[in-house]
């Protein structure tokens, strides 16, 4: 029998989500230039289904079999690296003689320019369509979450597919339904996939999805190190507050890993497996694409920056061990157990409102992005599908998710009365640790840039003015004026004052 998808890339995304398929009944023709990958998962597949079960996946040696083995019209799933290799696999589709209507699907991180250039450069070949994919390898094989865009029919012969495959959340809790088990009935519940727009946006909130998972995961680590640094705590201790954490409003996927990275002990030498991680980060490059993103668009993003700027400096370890013993920094403070115990139920507050400011921004961007593309996105279906399967779940999408239901304008998440009242009375905690911190001489950059935002959103009169004042003093660019229409342009000769100044046009 044909099979229903073709799949092309089995690398550890690409399986898993092969075998998802399966799963769901789907049949799976698959292909990887390795061949060994091709050959893994038919083993895979032997010993998942039942003995006398027919075969759930076909191995392809060529993109001339996969085509062969495929339903008409096609639809074909790719999990290939971003970059050149998704279009050398668009190319061979095409020689092994892919038909105008059969469908591509691109699940990999790939930039979102380069979705909106391939719809266009292989339209009249067969239709290019995006989903990003969000969750890693358990994700993957148990429901990712999934950002589709792209013509809106190949959206309505891909959507029961991408559905089936989800996560599932319960609507009422907002919570991830247990994972699928294979072999067990299909679940039940509001699937994380939904379509998000033309082609390109879902690439383009994927990407702003890992801005704020760079600043997410930053946070957690800034606050693990004030409790490491200045509070002198184990990393046992530590996952302990992490742990405790999650059972309230912090409660996400991220700080459940971190507790559990805490706790581990180096096999080989017994010690925190933490302890002996080389502190340089890597960085596969869509949290640098949001933010060069936030400052193209001008869309203020200093958390999601400043977590890229912390993955930058901690590359330069060689540099920073160098400095440490040139560089000064404050005495030691030692602190009573009580004042610890102090410290870290405000870092608490300070994680969750410096975490509610980077969700407010990465909303913010891809408000303004929507705009200068012209898509309409929906923010309250976007946090929905971020509430399971994918690595930003928290349980406080929930609560982002009823902020856009209840005002589908809103201009910035923390204007939204449950954020904006969160803020307000956590404020003070949230202020004291990053004074704390700054004392205690510990780098804090994300959530430092988390309290700037909130300050400079709320602040009605910025310095900007002075700012014009130097722009018009030292080039002549010109200020408004605050009690003069808007928008038009003044200029001050600031070499004699007393001429009057100039009003330019616009
Ligand atoms: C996800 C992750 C995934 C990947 C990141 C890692 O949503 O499943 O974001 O896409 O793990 O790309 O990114 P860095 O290597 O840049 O940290």
């Amino acid at each position: 029998t044909a099979c229903d998808i073709g799949f092309i890339g089995l690398g550890v995304m690409g399986s898993n989500l092969t075998m998802n398929l399966v799963d769901h009944g789907y049949r799976v023709a698959c292909f990887d230039l390795d061949q060994h990958k091709v050959d893994a998962i038919l083993v895979k597949d032997a010993s998942e289904r039942d003995a006398n079960a027919e075969p759930r996946v076909e191995g392809c040696s060529s993109y001339t079999e996969l085509l062969s083995k495929l339903k008409a019209p096609h639809l074909i799933i790719l999990s290939v690296p971003a970059g050149d290799p998704v279009d050398h696999v668009c190319n061979h589709l095409i020689d092994a003689g892919i038909h105008a209507d059969d469908i591509v699907v691109d699940t990999g991180n790939s930039l979102w320019t380069d979705s909106v250039a391939r719809e266009e450069q292989y339209k009249g070949k067969f239709i290019f369509f995006s989903t990003a994919v969000s969750g890693g390898e358990v994700g993957a094989r148990f429901g990712p979450s999934l950002m589709p865009s792209g013509n809106p029919y190949a959206w309505t012969r891909i959507e029961p597919v991408l559905k089936a495959i989800a996560a599932k959340v319960d609507p009422e809790t907002g919570k991830p339904l247990e994972s699928f088990v294979p072999g067990k009935p299909i679940l039940e519940g509001e699937p994380c996939a939904t379509y998000i727009g033309p082609v390109g946006a879902g690439h383009y909130v994927k990407m702003v999805h890992n801005g704020i998972e760079y600043a997410d995961m930053q946070l957690i680590c800034e606050t693990y190190h004030v409790m490491r640094e200045a509070l002198q705590m184990s990393p046992s201790d530590i996952a302990a507050v992490f742990r405790r954490w999650n059972e309230g409003k912090l409660n996400s996927y991220l700080m459940e890993i971190s507790a559990e990275v805490l706790d581990q002990l180096d096999p080989d030498t017994k010690q925190p497996l933490v302890d002996v991680i080389l502190d340089r980060a890597g960085q596969k490059g869509t949290g640098l694409w949001t933010a060069v993103s936030a400052l193209q668009v001008g869309s203020p993003a200093q958390t999601i920056t400043s977590a890229v700027f912390a993955r930058s400096i901690s590359s330069l370890k060689d540099e920073r061990v160098a400095a440490s013993k040139v560089l000064s920094g404050p005495e030691p403070v030692v602190h009573s157990d009580e004042q610890k115990e102090d410290i870290i139920n405000k870092l608490e507050q300070a994680l969750y409102c410096s975490k509610i400011c980077a969700y407010a921004q990465g909303f913010q961007l891809m408000a303004i992005a929507a705009k200068e593309h012209g898509w309409q996105l929906e923010f309250g279906e976007i946090a929905k599908i971020w509430r399971a399967g994918c690595i930003i779940r928290a349980v406080f999408l929930q609560s982002i998710s009823k902020a856009y239901e209840n005002n589908e304008e809103l201009s910035n998440l923390l204007m939204d009365p449950f954020f904006a009242e969160q803020i307000s009375e956590f404020q003070s905690d949230w202020r004291q640790s990053i004074a704390q911190a700054t004392i205690a001489g510990v780098p804090c950059p994300a959530m430092m840039s988390s309290l700037s935002y909130y300050d400079s959103y709320r602040t009605a009169v910025l310095p900007a003015n002075l700012l014009q004042g130097q722009r018009d003093f030292f080039g002549a660019h010109t200020y408004q004026r605050v009690d003069k229409p808007a928008g038009k342009k003044y200029h001050l000769e600031w070499s004699d004052p007393q001429r009057p100044q100039t009003s330019i046009k616009r």
